[in-house]
């Protein structure tokens, strides 16, 4: 077990039948909710969480790393489902002392922080399941090689609005642990 990224196992999928994960366009949009399953809703809701939205990044090969931290908390957590980009990894970082992340507006007007790669040290690598608890609130990229890799990513709130650390949504989820 490590702090970055923990495998699960659910028996259904996120998406209703006719999605097709592999459709999304290039870049970072968010998934319609009526592509979203029943299933996926009836689980989150039985552990007390709601869904903000699901999010899709689209990433070429060869891209890397695009090193970030998704606004909100220092310690949070996503639900990432990858489809393709078998070759593909996450990564995830320590900012060195004195570095100077920027400030940065996404695609679909979230926030991001954004480091050089030379601002930070690797800490953990690993490639991401279907899906897999990640760590959002510390810097993190990834690295495609030669396939172009999908990740669906659940931001989930409790129903009291409050965004989960890490260790908290794996408590959560601990029954769907592989
Ligand atoms: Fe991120």
């Amino acid at each position: 077990m490590n702090n970055y990224c923990i495998d699960l196992h659910f028996e259904w999928s996120p998406f209703v039948s006719d999605y097709d994960p592999y459709s999304a366009p290039i870049g970072h949009s968010k998934l319609n909710e009526k592509y979203i399953s029943p299933e996926f809703f009836q689980c989150i809701d039985s552990l007390g969480l709601r869904l903000l939205y699901i999010e899709i990044f689209v990433k070429e090969p060869n891209y890397g790393p695009g090193i970030h931290v998704d606004h909100g908390k220092k310690d949070m957590a996503k639900l990432n489902w990858v489809y393709g980009g078998e070759d593909s990894v996450m990564t995830w970082y320590k900012p060195k002392k004195g570095s100077l992340p920027k400030f940065n507006v996404t695609a679909i007007n979230s926030y991001s922080v954004v480091y050089d790669e030379s601002d930070v040290d690797l800490v953990h690598t690993q490639q991401i399941g279907l899906p897999s608890i990640v760590q959002s609130g510390v810097p993190h990229g990834i690295y495609t090689k030669e396939q172009i890799r999908y990740c669906y990513s659940a931001v989930l709130f409790t129903k009291d609005n409050i965004r989960l650390t890490f260790k908290e949504t794996l408590n959560l989820f601990k029954e769907y642990i592989k």
